[in-house]
């Protein structure tokens, strides 16, 4: 480990920046978003079955991606729920204890991967690993474009997994922006870098799909680096894409290189995701505002709507900026004014096709995609839960129109292409007065309340006034901001519970947010840790529009008062700072990854029960290296592994390739690699138990 300085171990103490994050991890991810205007200066309210058998035609691969069953419940109260569903599963008795049994992980600043006794972990896969044929080993001073078009991209995000059998299978992966002060030795900004260097950044942001083998008869797996590895793919910021849904072809996806508003290339800063019943990746475009030069030079009418996606409309350059436009004009918008229209959608991908045309999603809406996980409603239809990952932004859910049939995979990829989407609105059921910002307790014990999801558009038919279906698709920003959407906390990623059937929203900090906005749903101001969010819909409908909430987690460190552990005690619970990505395992046990610790230690991940006595006891289950977040997470559908994406390690201020923060994974004087890696436990037990 290097001999750090004090304040690059805590990055905190000086770091100008909101929250916990370097200043890297802002200007490269957000394009410094913190420091700009908020773009939701909107009037609203500060208030605010399935399934999974899977499927289809490809039989047990697609049904091993799905994860366990989601079953329906008749109970009506946000706890009581859990505990019948999971009966109702024939989930084996975790009422009380949660099934799991590791003794915490302790929070730290070391440069390394932190895990449980009794488990090890091992990297399965780093940036510049060859993916494809002819790829040539990584060497960091002698990067190429082409080699990076082949190779493992940067910054792993979402990690999803598609069973080839009982030990061998695909991992997709999210690459979703490029750190480039890490990446090359002296780089200071896009104006001044290399052209070999922004073709660099273009190839590594993106996707991968990488197939891996079970090590021996462990929960461990590799990289298969040998043979035939036909799935292996990488989808980059330039490839070939399109669109479909009631938005392709409009007059506002039209660009003087595509006339017909249908043919895209590439994606960007895809951060998390999720799968479709039919076996498919759902992977979502973020930050992508960050991007483009040029806003200052589009038409006067456009701007507006600019401003609201955070895109700068008085600079021609925006500092920081990648400069993409000196290889593709297309970046500049003073040229190709609807260039930035094209990002920011929920894509699909096929990891079983390594040729097919990735598709651009507009049913699905167009804002800063966090992710978008599915389930299936009562009567059959797909129900994909979203975050807009930007503080005061809202939670959105899509329901197709038609039902998902089994195996009929050509009708079930049509379903994300018309049905109905919709913004969540929040209520308290506790007086104003009692929500005093201090984190206290309203006299009712929780903070929780009833809400609505309001619809926005059906296929082609907008429901919000003065804007067609199209610009509701387009610009659903500001479709959601005229009906009365609740500002969140920076909904990040939302996810359905498969035991209990409730939603689950990490709600990750808003340090913007004043005394004077708080709401029971947001409860705190200038939010430095973030809290959890349980939504239960009625009758544990994913197609419902009316719905219980609760926040089962208001989260810091234990010993602040405004901190709520469900009522468990806090004297044993871990503390943690800024939840961002969500799963579960097949006993319903949330797990949650953090982004940005602010509590001056590693980020990690941690798992809580949200049913029986446990409900609360959050437990930290690892810890990642310096100046890296946690992404991921995923539980193995077979429960042995857990692979977590490790994002940019090393990302501290003042950082750089030649006085590198970060030594990991391959230790020594070595660059940093940001790296999906593996935890297992030794002697085969399920994660956790
Ligand atoms: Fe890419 Fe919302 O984190
Ligand atoms: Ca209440
Ligand atoms: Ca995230
Ligand atoms: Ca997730």
């Amino acid at each position: 480990m290097a001999n750090l300085s004090p304040g690059r171990l805590l990055p905190l103490l000086t770091d100008p920046h909101k929250g916990g994050r370097s200043s890297l991890t802002c200007q490269f991810r957000c394009g410094n978003a913190c420091a700009h205007d908020i773009p939701n200066t909107s009037e609203n309210r500060y208030f605010g079955d399935v399934v999974a058998e899977a499927v289809s035609r490809r039989g047990v691969l697609r049904a091993g991606a799905l994860g366990a069953l989601v079953v329906g419940t008749g109970a009506a109260g946000v706890v009581a729920a859990a505990a019948p569903a999971a009966a109702e599963a024939g989930v084996e008795g975790h009422g009380s204890r949660g099934n799991l049994r590791f003794t915490a992980v302790a929070p730290n600043t070391e440069d390394k991967l932190t895990v449980p006794e009794g488990y090890e972990s091992s990297v399965v896969v780093r940036w510049g690993d060859p993916v494809l044929p002819g790829a040539p080993e990584f060497d960091f001073d002698a990067q190429t474009a082409e080699a990076q078009e082949k190779q493992f991209g940067y910054n792993c995000d979402f990690v999803t997994f598609f069973p080839l059998g009982r030990d061998r299978g695909l991992l997709w992966v999210n690459h979703e922006y490029t750190d480039e002060v890490l990446m090359f030795r002296g780089y200071t900004d896009g104006t001044a870098a290399t052209e070999e260097q922004i073709k660099i950044a273009l190839a590594a942001h993106g996707g991968s799909v990488v197939e891996i083998d079970r090590a021996g008869r462990t929960g461990e797996w590799k990289l298969v680096t040998s043979g035939r590895r036909r799935y292996n793919r990488r989808v980059t910021a330039t490839t070939e894409m399109r669109f479909s849904g009631p938005a392709a072809g409009h007059d506002l996806l039209k660009t003087p290189d595509d006339a017909s508003g249908e043919k895209v290339f590439g994606m960007l800063n895809n951060c998390a995701g999720g799968t479709t019943p039919w076996g498919t990746v759902l992977t979502a475009e973020e930050n992508f505002n960050q991007y483009f030069v040029g806003g200052n030079g589009v038409p006067a009418a456009q701007k507006p709507a600019l401003t609201r996606y955070g895109v700068s409309t008085t600079q021609a350059i925006p500092s920081g900026n990648r400069r993409f436009d000196r290889i593709e004009e297309r970046f500049d918008l003073a040229k190709h004014h609807n260039e930035v229209n094209r990002f920011g959608w929920i894509v699909e991908i096929d990891p079983l096709d390594p040729d097919s045309t990735p598709i651009k999603r507009t049913a699905l809406g167009r804002f800063a995609h966090e992710a978008a996980t599915t389930s299936l409603s009562k009567d059959g239809r797909v129900v994909a839960y979203m975050g807009d990952d930007s503080r005061f932004e809202y939670i959105y859910k899509f329901v197709s129109k038609d039902r998902f049939i089994r195996g009929h995979d050509r009708h079930n990829r049509t379903l994300l292409d018309e049905g109905t989407l919709y913004v969540a609105k929040f209520t308290g059921d506790s007086p104003k007065s009692e929500i005093d910002g201090s984190g206290k307790l309203p006299a009712d014990g929780e903070f929780d309340g009833k809400g609505e999801w309001i619809p926005l558009v059906s296929g082609d038919k907008s429901h919000v006034e003065g804007m067609s279906a199209a610009e509701v698709l387009i610009y659903t920003r500001l479709a959601a901001d005229k009906v009365g959407a609740t500002k969140m906390d920076r909904p990040e990623d939302v996810e359905r519970n498969p035991v209990n059937g409730a939603i689950y929203v990490a709600l990750t900090n808003n340090s913007n947010r004043t005394p004077a906005q708080v709401d029971e749903a947001n409860p705190r101001p200038a939010n430095k840790h973030g809290h959890i969010l349980e939504i239960v819909e009625r009758r544990d409908d994913a197609a419902a529009t009316t719905f219980a909430w609760a926040l089962p987690l208001v989260c810091g460190d234990p010993k602040d008062a405004s901190t709520y552990f469900a009522g468990f005690d806090k004297s044993k619970v871990s503390p943690i700072s800024c939840p961002d990505n969500v799963a579960f395992d097949a006993a319903g046990n949330l797990w949650i990854s953090t982004d940005g610790n602010a509590l001056e230690k590693n980020d990690g991940l941690f798992v809580v029960p949200v049913s029986g006595k446990e409900r609360g006891y959050v437990r930290q289950f690892l810890t990642v290296p310096v100046g890296a977040e946690t992404c991921g997470p995923l539980i193995a559908p077979d429960q042995l592994s857990v692979f977590v994406a490790v994002q940019h390690p090393g990302e501290s201020d003042d950082a750089t390739p030649d006085a590198p923060a970060s030594h990991w994974p391959d230790g020594g004087d070595s660059q940093p690699r940001p790296s999906v890696a593996v935890v297992w436990h030794t002697k085969g037990k399920k994660i956790g138990s």
